[in-house]
């Protein structure tokens, strides 16, 4: 594993104890078809991967994507799941469900779930509550939007965010639960946070764990970054010693940057 000169000694210790996760948020695009045809074009690519490698596809396409990646590193999700484990819920798929065709992961809280959907810090709290119920592993998505990073209370948002989602997880819970921090401005804008911001944000709430549970459960969550990651700029961004990883949004749809940007994390 190659890590770039500026981890060194406690930070690098620290580092080490947790194993970087590259997730594709592949978000209302491709068809089954074309599912198992990207699937089958990355596969190849990162089946060396010492991290963990993760695509969370539309519901249509979870069967064709869970088909490809039979037998190989790749790991698949969803992009989002219902609170409640059955009922009249039109056009909602619940946790129970995801897990009962093998699904295991699942990110909850996507700010464009927030932001046209209408979901809140207490709808993630129950998804999240469901998801863990189910067996899954969350990523639980937070992030400050523009105004919020401007008015200086990036922090207190995405620690109410952090804080009302992970109400009721217990410790050992924890350890199912990755956090992407997503500033939203920086999501399919092409603006990406600069490696020391978005270091600043994992480390604080690297923090906020250790209040919440404790300095061995913060030094082993994996905490990612998320918001126009590429094959570019992936290496200084998961380069930083609080960077765990990324929730790749565009840049997952193409097989060779999605695949770089594995490689950095490794
Ligand atoms: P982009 O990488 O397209 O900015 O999307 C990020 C994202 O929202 C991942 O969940």
């Amino acid at each position: 594993m190659s890590r770039p000169a500026i981890m060194k000694g406690c930070v690098l210790m620290n580092k080490q104890l947790r194993k970087p996760v590259i997730a594709g948020n592949w978000k209302m695009n491709k068809t089954p078809v074309e599912t198992t045809a990207l699937i089958n074009e990355i596969k190849p690519l990162v089946k060396d991967a010492s991290c963990g490698v993760v695509v969370c596809v539309p519901y249509i396409d979870l069967f064709a994507a869970l088909e490809a990646a039979k037998g190989s590193n790749i790991k698949v999700g969803a992009e989002n799941c219902h609170w409640a484990k059955s009922g009249a819920f039109t056009g909602e798929v619940s946790a129970d469900m995801l897990a009962s065709i093998g699904v295991p992961y699942v990110i909850i809280g996507h700010s464009e779930r927030r932001q046209y959907f209408g979901e809140t810090d207490v709808t993630a709290r129950d998804r999240v509550r469901a998801a863990l119920d189910a067996g899954l592993t969350v990523i639980l998505c937070v992030g400050e939007l523009l105004e919020e990073r401007e008015q200086n209370i990036t922090m207190e948002i995405i620690g109410k965010q952090i804080k009302i989602a992970l109400a009721g997880v217990t410790a050992a819970e924890l350890e199912r639960v990755i956090i992407a921090y997503e500033p939203v401005w920086a999501i399919g804008t092409g603006l990406t946070a600069t490696a020391e911001q978005a270091n600043e944000v994992n480390k604080a709430i690297r923090g906020l764990i250790e209040q919440l549970y404790s300095k061995a459960d913060a030094d082993s969550i994996v905490i990612q970054y998320g918001g126009s990651m590429n094959a570019q700029n992936a290496a200084e961004l998961l380069g930083q010693p609080d960077v765990d990883g990324g929730l790749i949004g565009g840049a997952s749809l193409k097989a060779a940057d999605f695949a770089k940007i594995v490689e950095a994390a490794c």
